[in-house]
């Protein structure tokens, strides 16, 4: 990470975890393990808890995020959240694009970039994931494919907007595994997807841009992995649901 030239991120991501009851308690822990963080942090919980984690978070260094938003602003789609409904309760951030959205919800390309779309215009900021699977990566073609994700994702969002993007670069076959990516996969990749944020929108962009790595992301290796240039934090599942873990990786980002 270059904390010189831009934000060090760290979030976490329940998941389809805690209860609203139970994510009050979870908070309760966070916040004091956190309390003396030198980066940004995120908790992004399920829709049922938000009420709570932005009552529980206001006045404190934690800011709230959601795990998926709707890309119509309203009507008959059953289910589904909008991102006003997200501002309204007070809702800073959300994801995008995760794996598991991709490949248990027919999440494609064009809706992340739908999604992504309509969280930006409604004001919030968005983390958007991309990653290879294991038999792409087997395949040789991680670059590429984590370059068609990322500049889809990104398909008229303006240089502007590109200040409430965040890059979540988190392998498939890293997530949930216990495998995680060696700080030179992470390094490689994020780079890579630098110069394409480059590309499309120029060096100054590029580099104010915070990629994070998610994968696998816990207190014994998250300090080497946020050692890298263009690693800038991490996107923490199972960790970050543990206070004590979760606080470590936080402090990680203090180097
Ligand atoms: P994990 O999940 O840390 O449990 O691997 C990361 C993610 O899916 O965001």
């Amino acid at each position: 990470m270059n904390q010189t030239k831009r934000k060090t991120i760290i979030a976490g991501n329940w998941k389809m975890n805690k209860t609203a009851s139970e994510a009050a308690e979870l908070i309760d822990g966070i916040l004091p393990a956190v309390q003396d963080a030198c980066c940004e942090v995120v908790i992004c919980t399920p829709f049922t808890s938000l009420v709570t984690a932005v009552e529980k978070c206001k006045g404190t260094n934690v800011h709230v995020g959601a795990e998926n938003v709707h890309f119509e602003k309203s009507g008959a789609f059953t289910g589904e959240i909008s991102a006003d409904m997200l501002v309204d309760l007070g809702v800073e951030y959300v994801i995008t694009g995760h794996s598991e959205r991709r490949q248990y919800f027919a999440e494609t390309n064009e809706t992340v970039n739908k999604r992504t779309r309509a969280a930006l215009a409604a004001g919030l900021k968005v983390i958007v994931c991309v990653g290879e699977s294991l038999a792409e990566r087997e395949q040789g073609v991680t670059e590429e494919l984590v370059r068609l994700q990322t500049k889809i994702a990104l398909k008229d969002v303006t240089a502007e907007e590109m200040q409430r993007i965040v890059i979540a670069y988190e392998p498939v076959w890293a997530i949930g595994t216990g495998r995680t990516a060696t700080s030179e996969q992470a390094q490689e990749v994020c780079a890579a997807i630098r110069k394409v944020v480059g590309e499309l929108y120029g060096s100054d962009v590029a580099e104010a841009t915070t990629i994070q790595y998610g994968g696998s992301m816990n207190a014994a290796n998250a300090q080497e992995l946020l050692s890298k240039p263009d690693v800038d934090g991490g996107l923490i599942g199972g960790a970050s649901l543990k206070p004590d873990d979760f606080g470590a990786i936080v402090a990680a980002a203090r180097q």
